[in-house]
């Protein structure tokens, strides 16, 4: 049984088997329109979600599947203090394949390490969205055309924008890309994917202020909401909340072929004047989502059948159980009662980082 907690749980071949699968779900809906009869998704939301948790759910519908779950854990036993650890062991009797989704790091990982069927990292807090990422990659294979040789524009909030994160893992894979990152000082990408990620994959990436001065250069440009929910300072949040703003004024030095994704929900990054103009690619977006969790979906139930054991999480050697604490106080680690994880890090600045949320080592 394998899981999907980090994009790089899939290897590079596997990512493309499973975009190919959705354009193969895309041509022939009537093919794989019973293809889950009699199979049950748990959808475990305890953060807010649109468009993640209804695609799981068309998803699995338009298998021939059936759905459980709940999208407000203040009415489950969570509100009594139970732990994922033990939700998700409960799950297991009930379910065939989860989807979770939490404020807390590294919860899907916890999720996946204690489960008898596959766990989905559908968002952990501002870590990780291995499932939008599969989304953007087939957007950016239909829009575009192709992973290599990319320039990809990251806009907004990079520091707990969790898509950036996972979709930059995923592209530094790829040869040829060349990654921009515009945000405010504050809101920069973490320390971990610039050296861990960018440095040690030969990704290169350039720091800029404005989108105006990259706009032209750009294949991709990808635009994310400043995430409220995540400061822990109100008035920072305010001070930061306008900084970029996409209007077609700005899009007008552009190439034809750039394509605009968002993860979405938007708030006022991109004006709605925008929409119209052919490359706002995030509409489409969010129906390649529905797409591509159903070949997910598929690959990971096709996986638990051929090996049913829960052997799916793995732990790099040299990795120190109980020896270390986290300095990120929203993840799992210190919040629930779990072994604390540091795997070995040669990024140059730490020596380990948490295998929960990335984050180094409390001093
Ligand atoms: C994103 C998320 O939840 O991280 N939304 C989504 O899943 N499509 C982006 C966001 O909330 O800003």
């Amino acid at each position: 049984m394998r899981h999907l907690i980090d994009p790089t749980d899939l290897t590079r071949k596997e990512t493309e088997e499973i975009i190919d699968l959705a354009l193969d779900i895309i041509g022939n809906r009537e093919k794989y329109a019973e293809v889950c009869k009699g199979k049950k998704l748990a959808t475990l939301f305890y953060e807010p979600s649109t468009r993640t948790r209804l695609s799981f759910t068309s998803a699995m519908m338009e298998l021939g599947g059936n759905v459980i779950g709940f999208s407000d854990a203040k009415n489950t036993s969570v509100s009594k203090g139970e732990t994922v650890a033990d939700t998700v062991q409960v799950i297991s009797c009930f379910a065939d394949i989860i989807a979770m989704r939490h404020y807390e790091e590294g919860a899907a990982l916890v999720a996946a390490m204690n489960a008898r069927v596959p766990v989905i990292n559908a968002g952990d807090g501002s870590h990780s969205h291995p499932t939008q990422t599969l989304t953007d990659l087939l957007t950016i294979r239909r829009e575009i055309g192709r992973f290599d040789n990319i320039t990809i524009g990251f806009c907004g909030d990079l520091r707990f924008g969790r898509t950036v994160h996972s979709l930059i893992k995923a592209l530094s894979r790829y040869e040829g890309v060349k990654v921009v990152l515009i945000a405010p000082e504050q809101l920069r990408l973490p320390d971990y994917m610039k050296h861990e990620v960018c440095d040690k994959n030969g990704i290169p990436y350039v720091e800029v202020s404005t989108m105006e001065e990259v706009m032209p250069e750009l294949d991709v440009l990808y635009m994310t909401r400043v995430q409220k929910e995540r400061f822990l300072d109100e008035d920072e949040f305010d001070r930061l909340k306008d900084s970029f703003i996409l209007t077609p004024e700005k899009l007008k030095d552009a190439r034809p072929e750039l394509r605009v994704l968002h993860p979405l929900p938007r708030v006022n990054e991109i004006t709605v004047e925008v929409d119209k103009d052919p490359r706002a690619a995030y509409f489409r977006q969010v129906e390649n989502g529905k797409f591509v969790r159903m070949a997910l979906i598929l690959t990971l139930l096709k996986w638990a059948k051929e090996n049913p054991a829960n052997d799916g999480v793995f732990f790099p050697e040299g990795t120190l159980r109980n020896e270390l604490q986290c300095s990120n106080r929203r993840c799992i680690s210190n919040m629930e009662n779990v072994d604390t994880l540091f795997r070995p890090c040669d990024d140059g600045i730490e020596k380990h980082r948490c295998v929960y949320c990335e984050s180094k080592p409390r001093q």
